[in-house]
């Protein structure tokens, strides 16, 4: 995919597709004016007649209109103007992007409106790349054609390569998330970091079977001891700052499949469970994009990756593990495994000197029983942190919702053998008795738990977006590291 910046005449751009981005309730931009003027008012008759409102999401193409060098013109709605936020720019370039993938469209250019305080090109490049790219790794008849080459009106590089860095990470751990076990287990996962980490320039390192045994990963371990596939647990870090300034550790849960252990998942819940792992592909590709935008933070990213399976060495009910942190585990359910990965990730966090730590997992069906497929629960054991990674999803447009975590959800990880116990008492409240188990690996470390069990995988496509992995919560990250990096240089 090629992507550079143009500032030809719209009416004379060559393209497959030339978009021109209009508001809702204002006159047209001074490119959807000289659309206007060379198509001999086409546009304003369509505007007259109320075909073209500039609603966000409205797409109204003109095929080989006379006068235009492009061989069609599609105008967008952007909606109202002071609606606008990345969110509004993000969906409505993605459906653009989507819909004039459905077809070999190798050329597009994109002629959009600036806006005060909103990023659109920066935020437009990434959306249509990620809106242009569908599920379509193995087929052959491809569902979405990517568009090979986009032209955006403008002269910022700044904005043309923080959005080229962004859809390219976001379309990594999409690729990832859509990627079967049978391609990305954890020891495939472990040498993409690898091979990402020697070209970004990230220190990089994997533990294997034996050094999570000799690390005492009691706990991940467990989980990891059904399956053919050997664990592996990957550390990265990215210096971008001085030694001084504090470290943010990013943590993913890489349950590379989920078959719920013993505990077996019917068919219906296992057949998507290959998304269990976006969590570790979102802090790679996380990883990924603060080296290439040189943030100047410092930032290690982990990632605990198994395979939940049965078989004659899977981990069973009952079974006492030890987390690396010593607290021991009654396990009541081997489906409640995330949380038991986790644990032992966690401490090596902390161990780490992370801090503050916020780690992001597909973890619990109550989360989206709670919330809905669209919106990722926020629990924390810091409320300043929490609001900044509620203020930076605010400003990406991902949605999100805090949980509480009341002491007396803690009375029900209580366990009669163990120091605690991997499921809480029945179904309700699920979502934050998995977080309650995380804080008890996390010391006292400012945490904060995102749980994207919802939005990591659609079972549909939207209009924005095909189905399958979203890479939700990349851009809010980048965005809470960069935020975390100007207050940093403003402070000091
Ligand atoms: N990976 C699942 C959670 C999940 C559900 C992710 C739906 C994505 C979509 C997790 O490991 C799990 O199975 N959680 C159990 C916990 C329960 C056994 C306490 C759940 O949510 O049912
Ligand atoms: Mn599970
Ligand atoms: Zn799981």
């Amino acid at each position: 995919m090629s992507i550079s910046l143009t500032n030809e005449p719209v009416t004379e751009i060559k393209a497959n597709v030339v978009v021109v981005g209009c508001f809702q309730d204002e006159a047209f931009s001074a490119d959807a004016q000289a659309v206007d003027a060379a198509t001999r008012g086409v546009l304003g008759r369509l505007q007259e007649s109320g075909e073209i409102t500039g609603k966000h999401g409205e797409l109204t193409t003109l095929l080989a209109p006379a006068g235009i060098a492009a061989s069609q013109v599609v105008v967008l709605g952007l909606g109202r103007r002071d609606k606008l936020d990345q969110g509004a720019v993000f969906r409505a370039v993605a459906a653009a992007a989507k819909s004039i993938a459905a077809k070999s469209r190798p050329v597009v250019a994109w002629y959009l409106p600036t806006a005060a305080n909103v990023p659109v090109l920066a935020t437009g490049i990434c959306a249509a790349m990620v809106g242009c790219q569908g599920q379509d790794l193995y087929r052959a008849e491809l569902k979405l054609n990517p568009i090979a080459e986009m032209k955006w009106r403008g002269d910022d590089t700044q904005s043309l390569e923080t959005g080229v860095i962004l859809g390219e990470c976001i379309n990594l751990a999409r690729e990832l998330v859509n990627r079967p076990s049978s391609d990305i287990y954890p020891e495939s996962f472990a040498e993409r970091a690898r091979e990402i980490a020697g070209r970004e320039g990230l220190d990089v390192e994997i533990w294997d079977k034996e050094r999570l045994s000799a690390e005492r990963c009691g706990s991940l371990l467990a989980v990891a001891q059904g399956s053919v596939r050997p664990p592996r647990m990957v550390i990265l870090r990215y210096t971008g700052s001085t030694a001084d300034a504090p470290t943010i550790a990013l943590v993913g849960k890489g349950v590379t499949f989920d078959s719920g252990g013993l505990s077996l998942k019917p068919s219906d819940s296992m057949k998507t469970m290959k998304c269990d792992m976006a969590g570790a592909a979102t802090v790679l590709a996380v990883m990924q994009a603060v080296a290439r935008l040189k943030l100047p933070v410092n930032v290690i990213g982990l990632a605990g990756l198994v395979e939940n399976m049965i078989g004659g060495n899977a981990f069973k009910l009952g079974d006492v593990l030890r987390a690396r942190n010593g607290k021991t585990i009654e396990v009541l359910n081997t489906d409640a495994e995330g949380r038991l990965v986790l644990a032992d990730v966690l401490d090596v966090a902390v161990e780490r000197k992370a801090d503050c730590i916020i780690d992001l997992a597909t973890l619990t069906g109550a989360c989206v029983v709670a919330l809905g497929n669209d919106v990722a629960g926020l629990m924390t054991n810091d409320q300043t942190l929490c609001d900044k990674v509620a203020a930076a999803a605010k400003t990406c447009g991902e949605p999100v919702w805090q949980l509480p975590m009341f002491p007396d959800y803690a009375e029900q990880i209580k366990s009669n053998v163990a120091d605690i116990k991997n499921t809480g008492d029945g179904r309700w409240g699920g979502a934050i008795t998995a977080a309650k188990f995380l804080e008890e690996f996390v010391q006292d470390k400012p945490w904060v738990h995102i749980d994207i069990a919802g939005p990591a995988f659609l079972e549909s496509a939207k209009s924005w977006i095909d189905a399958g992995a979203t890479g939700a919560f990349v851009r809010t990250l980048v965005e809470l590291l960069a935020a975390a990096s100007r207050n940093t240089t403003t402070a000091s």
